[in-house]
């Protein structure tokens, strides 16, 4: 099987070398877990192994991309200039070719279909940092959205990391979408420890895979990006809400799904 690496030594190591090519996979996890780390990784690798990439920001803009890149040691920058990535930018509402004036899935499906076009046949590479603005104002539309989206790029030959944030309060996502359509999960999180913040990553899905089901503590270095540590021990309570609040997240949640259409 055909597996794409991931840009990440130590996340490859856990699943089977890479993600199978053309899988859809979510990348899930609440603000500053290392997300939009992880999909510079990816990306950068493309260009390195000749990949056409696609990079859809919205929630930076796509100089803040362009600076992150290059702080970790990676070159974007080179890339756009040389046509082997195409950066859409879904924040700033600008009126280039590259960026989209709204955060619609018509629209955003539209553009990246284009941008494969611009690009060039052959075996591709698409980021969409973060699916969840999408639908931040109507939350029941994630899952019918996430399916859309998966079908339609299905037919040219991307490989994509779709991520979803995740609220810091319950840890829970922003409509359920990505998770139930994805081939894939590949889940951050954070906890604060004796007063320090730690990250962790653990594969939650990847079908076809004998991937890994052990967390990993995580380290993001200047210079260097996202590197895989330990196996993390820890305790239920650095993750585990008090059962009052599970209680009124799953009542919601039972709600919400009942809305949708
Ligand atoms: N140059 C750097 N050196 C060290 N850590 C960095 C550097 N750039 C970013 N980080 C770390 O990465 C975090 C942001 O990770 P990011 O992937 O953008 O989070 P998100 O999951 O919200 O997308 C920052 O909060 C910081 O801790
Ligand atoms: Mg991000």
């Amino acid at each position: 099987m055909e597996r794409l690496s991931t840009g990440v030594e130590g996340l490859d190591a856990l699943i089977e070398g890479g993600i199978p090519r053309g899988f859809f996979v979510a990348v899930t996890g609440e603000p500053g877990c290392g997300k939009t780390i992880l999909s510079i990784h990816f990306t950068a690798k493309g260009i390195e192994e000749g990949d056409r990439c696609v990079y859809v920001t919205s929630e930076e803009s796509r100089s803040s991309i362009l600076t992150q890149a290059s702080m970790l040691g990676m070159d974007l920058k080179a890339a756009v200039e040389n046509k082997k990535l195409i950066i859409i930018d879904a924040l700033m509402g600008l009126e280039d070719r590259w960026s989209l004036t709204s955060l619609d899935v018509d629209h955003l499906l539209e553009k990246v279909i284009e941008a494969k076009k611009e690009l060039g046949y052959g075996r591709a590479r698409l980021v969409i940092d973060s699916m969840s603005a999408f639908w931040l104002d109507k939350p029941v539309m994630a899952r019918r959205h996430s399916y859309t989206v998966k079908k339609v790029l299905s037919k040219w030959d991307f490989t994509t990391l779709a991520v979803s944030q995740y609220a810091i309060t319950t840890s829970e996502a922003f409509g359920w979408g990505i998770e139930h359509v994805a081939d894939g999960i590949i889940r951050f999180r954070r906890a604060i420890r004796e007063g320090v913040l730690r990250r962790y990553v653990l594969v939650e899905k990847m079908r076809q895979t004998n991937h890994s089901t052990v967390m990993h503590t995580i380290e993001i270095l200047p210079g260097k990006g996202l590197v895989i540590g330990k196996p993390a021990v820890t305790r239920r309570e650095d993750f585990a809400l008090p059962s009052k609040v599970t209680r009124k997240v799953l009542r919601s949640k039972r709600e919400a799904e009942q809305e949708i259409p």
